[in-house]
């Protein structure tokens, strides 16, 4: 065999055995190594271009078009190799990544309001249903408007059975944690008189209230909402009427009240308020100590001495007032035993009053 045929019969078994690794190959690594061993500049075409040197001068550039061609034919196949295998290293992360979008998502665990909290929120949309302006007052409070204003003078036993908490002093006038909501009364008063002159107004105030106390049935913080009205002729007829539709509405049934005479040093005339028991329709069971009766409230009608406190004439405007215990509320309509599990966080029975 000739020189010149000997070196094509080379290029021709280089260039097939290159195809056949260039399809072969899996990887685009691989191909790019089997770029650099057939193209590159020590590759197997430029070994064989070396032999060109032993051809006589006018054979060579016929074994350098050879090598030309064979170059772009390995070239183009080796473009083809890689598109090909890109294309398929893609399909495989498309399915390797690939999400079932129909799959249902994780849903997450969703909070509730506190019993006490929705019990607080449910009483005071009752009111405000009823017409009466949602106020708020400050939880410390100074003397004069958790008992002076309220008629409870300063040797007065009523201040005493408070079981007061006071507050570490930072002025000369003592500060305490407010015993109950009624002073809200004397500052709602105050600012709806500075605002609109005079009566009528009717106002429910919402609040956190602190005494020093812990049993079954007492906790040192509870909640209180106060109510009150003041008008021309405000009677304790529309006191028991307020108190029938709220106590009603509260407990989704007709409920029977009963006034029971008490002294209250805020209200004059007083009273105490009882439910017919929910549990029993009257009959007499463990919860209401067989008398048929539980109480729920405090009442009456405000004194003339707390009105002149704010300076409404009490010839001409009389008013209504009551403030009752929310947790006892919503301990009798949930069927809850003791006041405690309100304040123990104990997550079972949050997640039980929660839904
Ligand atoms: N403030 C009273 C208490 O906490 C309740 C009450 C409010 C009584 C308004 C009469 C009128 O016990």
């Amino acid at each position: 065999m000739s020189e010149i045929d000997s070196l094509k019969a080379q290029l021709e078994t280089l260039q097939s055995e290159a195809l056949a690794a260039f399809s072969a190959a899996i990887d685009l690594v691989s191909l790019q190594q089997m770029r650099v061993n057939y193209l590159g500049k020590k590759g197997a075409l430029t070994e064989v271009l070396k032999g060109v040197g032993k051809l006589p001068p006018q054979e060579r550039p016929v074994i350098g078009q050879y090598v030309n061609q064979s170059k772009s034919v390995l070239s183009a196949a080796l473009d083809i190799a890689e598109a090909g295998l890109a294309v398929a290293a893609k399909a495989e992360r498309v399915e390797a990544e690939r999400i079932d979008v129909t799959l249902p998502g994780r849903v997450g665990a969703t909070g509730a309001l506190h019993p006490v909290q929705r019990g607080l929120d449910e009483m005071t949309a009752i009111f405000s249903q009823m017409g009466f302006a949602v106020a708020e007052g400050p939880e410390i409070e100074n003397e004069f408007h958790n008992f002076d204003a309220l008629n409870i003078p300063p040797e007065h036993p009523a201040r005493a059975m408070h079981d007061t908490f006071f507050v570490e002093q930072m002025g000369d006038e003592p500060m305490l944690l407010r015993t109950h909501t009624s002073p809200v009364q004397i500052r709602a008063m105050k600012r709806f008189l500075a605002e609109s002159g005079e009566p009528p107004l009717a106002v429910v105030a919402p609040g956190r209230v602190y005494r020093c106390d812990y049993d079954v049935t007492h906790s040192p913080m509870f909640h209180q909402v106060e109510v009150f009205k003041v008008d021309r002729d405000v009677s304790m007829a529309h006191l028991k009427g307020v108190l029938k539709h709220f106590l009603s509405t509260y407990f989704e049934k007709e409920v029977s009240i009963r006034l029971r005479p008490h002294y209250f040093p805020f209200t004059e005339p007083s009273a105490e308020v009882d439910i017919g028991c929910v549990f029993c329709a009257g009959k007499g069971c463990r919860i209401c100590k067989n008398s048929g009766w539980i109480e729920v409230l405090g009442s009456g009608m405000i004194h003339p001495n707390v009105l002149k406190s704010v300076g409404i004439d009490s010839d001409e405007f009389s008013g209504f007032a009551f403030g009752l215990g929310v947790e006892r509320l919503v301990m009798l309509k949930q069927g809850i035993p003791d006041l405690r599990m309100f304040f123990e966080n104990d997550v079972r029975f949050l997640r039980r009053m929660g839904s």
